[in-house]
């Protein structure tokens, strides 16, 4: 049931902090502070190359995933929504894997791009939240989530879980392949294992998420913005809010404004962006600079460090606790979702069951 919670959306986003920390328990050893994989169908010490594919926030997660994999342990790496990879007559490296993430394991799409890879002799790894899912039981092996039910349409918990496997996934393969040292590695796990925390206390207080669900309820259309593993986060916002709210919104890489969608910034235009400090930081908030100096209202997610610069321009700035900027994607997932629930509250549209949405689209 709900419990004390008005939807079920509500109680599973304020499921993050234990589901994560459930998920990191299972795959960081604390002794070694290591990543502990399960037993893999494939040696990531030498295989050639992942494909990653999934569809909509799963997709998203497999996004992150990809620059997490091939920024720490080195593994080129290609990803595709699966309803245009199962078409698409990849070309596929012999001995190569493939990952597909999904909270559900039935999503029609995504089972056959798995069934197609597979038939061509790849090597298939799922990333799933149900263990006896269709892709769990097709897969030559699973790694779980440890999110349980998850019954709000809009992914909340499970995307989050999907990142903290994939994190793991990444510290793993990394040392596999001889990329990644161990005080490094203990280092990462570290940032990792204090997530769970951060994500309770964000979640404690969600005012400031809500003042800015309240000019975004008046917008028509909404952009996110961010760059590296904050870009699918960008997309991942504009995602949860168009499903939710119904309000149309666009996720883009911040250094692609430029080349197109900075035409459609003016005041009336929202744009949420994802920013915290780290090696893309000076980057990015020149991006943002660019739309404000056009008159686009900047509303900034960023760190205690990242606030002060931000500040000079943009109308909002929201402060998340200052984290190492590899963790930083998973964190800042908990923002945007929490803004496209408040949001669709303000709206009074159906949370749990937006219109036209089925949980497991099992059609093609
Ligand atoms: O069950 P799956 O993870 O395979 O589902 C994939 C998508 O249908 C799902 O993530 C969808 O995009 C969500 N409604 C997003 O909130």
């Amino acid at each position: 049931g709900k419990g004390n919670y008005r939807h079920f959306m509500e109680k599973e986003l304020h499921e993050h902090p234990i589901v994560l920390g459930d998920t990191l328990r299972q795959y960081i050893d604390p002794a070694s502070r290591a990543a502990a994989l399960p037993a893999l169908p494939f040696d990531p010490a030498t295989v050639p190359r992942l494909t990653m594919s999934a569809c909509g926030s799963a997709y998203l997660a497999a996004q992150v995933g990809r620059y997490w994999i091939e920024q720490i342990a080195r593994i080129p790496v290609d990803s595709d929504i699966a309803s245009e990879l199962r078409y698409r007559e990849p070309v596929l490296p012999e001995g190569g894997a493939a990952l597909f993430v999904s909270q559900s394991g039935e999503t029609a799409d995504t089972l056959a791009a798995l069934r197609l890879l597979r038939s061509l002799g790849q090597k298939v790894l799922s990333i799933v939240n149900v263990d006896e899912s269709s892709m769990a039981r097709e897969s030559d092996g699973a790694v779980l989530t440890v999110a349980g039910p998850e019954i709000g349409v809009a992914s909340t918990k499970a995307f989050t879980a999907q990142l903290a496997v994939l994190a793991c996934l990444a510290l793993g393969f990394g040392r596999a392949r001889g990329v990644l040292d161990g005080a490094e590695e203990a280092r990462l796990t570290a940032a990792l294992l204090e997530v769970p925390g951060h994500a309770a206390a964000l979640l404690e207080d969600s005012t400031e998420v809500l003042e800015l669900a309240r000019e975004v309820v008046q917008a028509r259309d909404v952009l996110f913005l961010g760059r590296g593993s904050l870009y699918p986060i960008a997309l991942e916002g504009a995602l949860k809010l168009k499903e939710l709210s119904y309000i149309h919104a666009e996720g883009y890489a911040a250094g692609e404004m430029k080349h197109g969608p900075i035409a459609l910034i003016d005041a009336s235009v929202p744009v949420i962006a994802l920013c915290p400090s780290g090696p893309l930081f000076e980057k990015t908030a020149s991006n943002l600079q660019e739309a404000a100096a056009r008159g686009g209202r900047i509303m900034a997610f960023t760190d205690a460090e990242g606030a002060p610069a931000l500040r000079r321009f943009a109308e909002r700035v929201v402060v998340l606790p200052t984290v190492d900027p590899f963790v930083a994607p998973i964190l800042h997932a908990i923002p945007v979702q929490l803004l496209a629930y408040h949001v669709a509250i303000l709206k009074g549209t159906d949370v749990d069951q937006p219109r036209n949405l089925a949980k497991a689209v099992t059609v093609e």
